[in-house]
């Protein structure tokens, strides 16, 4: 349950940067589950939000919080996300849910990126979770030689299938230590449609849940 109550502590602690935002910005994953759940008892403030999943727009829909679509939407005052691993620079590793590519996206389009982690997912160095890279399908052999020419070794999240109808790479046995020289490098891979390293677009601030506290670490 620990790491469960680090998550929630964290998630809670996002509510706060809602500000008098009628709009926000969610991502996917366990983590962020938990800020869904902290939406409830402020929904009749928000004129809906921008949801970076199906699982999430779900959740959000279970909530009677309206689902707007971001087009409409214009830049976001807040988007609140989680990661699978954090530094203190704020750069991530995200898509262990396989949303990265519109995570990216909302990132992108928000003024405020707001990552809530356990303390389990601070490192100081990115790639012990595998880097996940989001494929066009019949360009998935071909991404995954080059990931080898670049030292990882990628395996095939077999049966998996992204909510765009991608597929998924999970790259082992990558040091990352220039995380935006190699999201760049990756990206411009034929066939890549998105990396799992946000280094170019970091979190603008990181929430990290402890048993005891929650940390906050900003730019
Ligand atoms: C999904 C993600 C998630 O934010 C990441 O996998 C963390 O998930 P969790 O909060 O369940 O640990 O990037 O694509």
């Amino acid at each position: 349950m620990g790491a469960e109550d680090n998550k929630k502590r964290a998630a809670r602690a996002a509510l706060e940067y809602l500000g008098d935002s009628r709009i926000v910005g969610v991502g996917t994953g366990s983590t962020v589950n938990h800020f869904i759940e902290a939406l409830r008892s402020i929904r009749g403030r928000l004129d809906g939000a921008v949801s970076s999943s199906e699982a999430s727009t779900q959740r959000l829909k279970a909530l009677g919080i309206p689902v707007l679509d971001l087009n409409a939407a214009g830049e976001l005052p807040l988007y609140v996300d989680g990661a699978d691993e954090a530094n203190r620079h704020l750069q991530l590793i995200k898509g262990g849910g396989g949303a990265l590519t519109r995570e990216k996206i909302v990132a992108a389009v928000s003024k405020r990126f707001v990552c809530v982690v356990d303390d389990s997912k601070l490192v100081q160095v990115l790639g012990g979770f595998p880097l996940t890279v989001a494929v066009i399908p019949m360009a998935r052999s071909y991404v995954a030689r080059e990931l080898v020419k670049l030292g990882g070794r990628p395996d095939w999240r077999s049966g998996f299938t992204t909510d765009n109808g991608n597929a998924i790479l999970d790259v082992h046995g990558l040091r990352i230590l220039d995380p935006p020289a190699l999201e760049a490098e990756i990206s411009q891979i034929t066939g890549v449609v998105s990396v799992g390293i946000f280094a170019r677009r970091p979190a603008d601030m990181l929430l990290v849940g402890y048993t005891d506290r929650v940390e906050k670490i900003d730019r």
